[in-house]
């Protein structure tokens, strides 16, 4: 072989090493995931903090906004069948209805305790608890100050795949009656594949019980005046959970079949919905929980909006799934579309353990040790029926 082709094919081996190397080190860092979040001024709380937004967005043009007040979603885009993307989660129009109550708790992150506590107490290593009296006798989504009103420290994800953003919070001893010092961090991951995965982490420095959730109220319809009745959901659900009066559940695991709260094969939300059926009255409509088939990270709920196409299917670990039909939207807020936010223009599939778990031993355990780490994922992702 000549001295100049053997110098070609050195060069060329080079050239490839260096190319695999630079492909290599591009996929280990994803700049694109930092260039895809925004952020802007939102608003000053009467506490003085300042508000800032965080808005996500991915490769489709799909646009998450969040707010470091709540760890709150105030926007959330996804396609309709002509592939326009819009907004589909309810909220407020001004930034100081989130600040002063948010007694919807439109988009927030829930905590420590989603859903309620019988009677605002539990006992816990032969210690008992009194904690926020915020919903009748019953606490409710971790009391008045929950983490719904709180300040979360939020950053982006230097190294994600996809735009994602780090929130933490950092709950004290004793705050709304808990115990142990409760640090939380949730992260919010926009993927190309429209979908939102949020995943909760939590460690506490003495015994104490732990259920996180996200409070989303969905319209896929992207119109806030609407209601959400003619919206077919399926829940792979057998069984799901009768209530008492004041929403506690009985302790009964009961099967759907035969019952309005059957939506193994999918179903308009309306069709059932003011069927004569007791525990569709304790409730108002809807506001209970499903226990989905199944472990582990799996499909437990689907959401179809026929007029637009809009699909929306619901992925988690947790054990139960609170749906809740929007029976206490009251009409008192405009909506970001226009009109008021009347009953029933919005529905909630909220991740979570079971309602009550510290003070009903025959559900899974929502207690957390020091030493332990709270680990939990769901997934809201976006598609198009045509
Ligand atoms: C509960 C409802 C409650 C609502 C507050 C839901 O998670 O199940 O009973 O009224 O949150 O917006």
């Amino acid at each position: 072989m000549k001295k100049t082709s053997i110098n070609l094919i050195i060069l060329f081996a080079v050239l490839c090493i260096f190319g695999c190397n630079k492909k290599e080190n591009q996929s280990k860092t994803h700049p694109t995931s930092m260039e895809n979040i925004q952020i802007s001024e939102y608003g000053v709380t009467s506490k003085g903090d300042s508000i800032k937004k965080f808005t996500l967005t991915n490769k489709n043009g799909m646009k998450v906004e969040v707010i470091n007040f709540g760890g709150i979603i105030t926007s959330l885009t996804a396609p309709d069948k002509n592939g326009k993307y819009e907004d589909v989660v309810l909220g407020f129009t001004r930034p100081e209805d989130y600040f002063n109550g948010n007694s919807y708790y439109f988009g927030a992150l829930i905590g420590r305790y989603g859903n309620r506590i019988a009677n605002a107490k539990f006992t816990l290593e032969d210690k008992t608890y009194e904690v926020d009296k915020n919903d009748g006798p019953n606490s409710l989504h971790g009391g008045k100050e929950g983490f719904h009103t709180k300040f979360w420290n939020i950053e982006p994800v230097k190294d994600a795949k996809f735009p994602t953003l780090k929130l933490t919070y950092t709950s004290a001893d004793g705050e709304e009656g808990f115990p142990g010092k409760l640090t939380t961090t949730v992260f919010y991951t926009l993927t190309d594949d429209d979908a939102l995965e949020i995943s909760y982490e939590a460690e506490t420095d003495k015994p104490t019980v732990v259920n996180l959730t996200q409070h989303s109220y969905f319209n896929l319809s992207g119109n806030f005046t609407k209601t959400i009745l003619d919206h077919e959901l399926q829940i792979n659900a057998d069984k799901f959970l009768p209530v008492n009066e004041t929403l506690i559940p009985t302790g009964e695991q009961k099967a759907v079949k035969g019952s309005p709260f059957d939506f193994t094969v999918s179903k308009p939300i309306g069709k059932d919905i003011n069927a004569d059926d007791d525990q569709l009255k304790k409730g108002k409509g809807y506001d209970h929980n499903w226990i989905p088939n199944g472990s582990g990270l799996r499909s437990i709920a689907k959401v179809y909006h026929p007029e637009s196409g809009r699909v929306m299917e619901v992925l988690t670990d947790e054990p139960g799934v609170q749906f809740y039909s929007g029976n206490f939207l009251d009409g008192k807020f405009e909506t970001k579309t226009g009109g008021k936010n009347e009953l029933r223009t919005g529905f909630c599939l909220e991740t979570q353990h079971f309602p009550d778990s510290p003070n009903q031993p025959s559900f899974p355990s929502t207690e957390l040790k020091p030493g332990q780490k709270y680990q939990s994922k769901t997934i809201y992702k976006f598609s198009v029926k045509k």
